[in-house]
């Protein structure tokens, strides 16, 4: 995306929000129930953040679902957040796309099992062309593992090193052609970017909240997205008013 960007008052709707969706897990053991049970409340609160997208009028909204490092948890939860997609696509796929949502999936694919992949495909084949929101969901993504990805790309390429660029750089990227997220919101009172969008979240705006995943709901969201209205974009330069001689 461009190199240079207009500094000053955010704009009162971000166009692009990006979620860490972090505390499934405490929220379940709050209340004594197995960490699954979490993550299908999260997929809950998911469907309910979606409707609130289109509502506010975001058009980009990235959700960390499940990470490259996410692959070490014990195997009943893996299996679970892998059957998780699954039923999402099942049963939610035909209404989203009436929605106008379009689904887009950032991360490697190929660790999927083959119908999941299969799957995930042909929902993205669906919705193509649908421009109210665009879901995109990183799965088995990692920030790191996505630039070594652009870099065996642009190697293959034949790429001259004074060839490079940020923006060639930016154009092998899972994200290519989406424009950087505004505002990252993480859930759960967590400080850390956990290898979530690392390229992307070079002047990001972000947003902590101690709510657990399932608990954020619509008006935490609006919260979120008034604290952004209030900050002062500068991207490293300075405002006009503070370059007066
Ligand atoms: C982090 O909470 C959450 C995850 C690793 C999974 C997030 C997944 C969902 C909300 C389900 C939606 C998924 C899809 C595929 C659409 P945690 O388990 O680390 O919570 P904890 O830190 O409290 O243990």
């Amino acid at each position: 995306m461009s190199d240079t960007k207009p500094t000053g008052q955010a704009q009162a709707i971000p166009q692009h929000v990006a979620i860490i969706m972090d505390g499934n897990g405490r929220w379940a053991k709050k209340r004594g129930l197995p960490r699954l049970a979490g993550h299908q409340a999260g997929t809950e609160n998911l469907r309910r953040i979606i409707r609130a997208c289109v509502e506010l009028g975001v058009r980009y909204l990235t959700i960390y679902a499940f990470s490259t490092e996410n692959w070490g948890r014990p195997r009943e939860e893996v299996e679970g957040l892998l059957k998780i997609l699954e039923s999402v696509i099942e049963k939610e796929l035909r209404e989203l796309h009436e929605e106008g949502v379009q689904l887009r999936h950032i991360g490697r694919l190929e660790k999927l099992p083959a119908s999941l992949r299969t799957q995930v495909k042909n929902a993205i084949e669906l919705t193509k062309d649908n421009d109210r929101l665009t879901v995109v969901v990183a799965f088995n993504y990692g920030g790191k593992d996505e630039i070594v990805h652009a870099v065996e790309q642009l190697i293959r390429a034949g790429v001259k090193p004074e060839e490079v660029s940020e923006s060639l750089i930016a154009s092998q990227l899972f994200t290519a052609g989406i424009p950087d997220p505004e505002l990252i919101i993480r859930t759960s009172g967590e400080m850390r970017l956990s290898n979530f969008l690392i390229w992307q979240a070079a002047y990001s705006e972000y947003y902590v909240t101690p709510a657990y995943w399932p608990d954020f709901d619509k008006e935490e969201l609006q919260k979120a997205i008034d604290a952004y209205g209030l900050r002062n974009r500068r991207f490293g330069s300075v405002d006009d008013e503070n370059y007066k001689d």
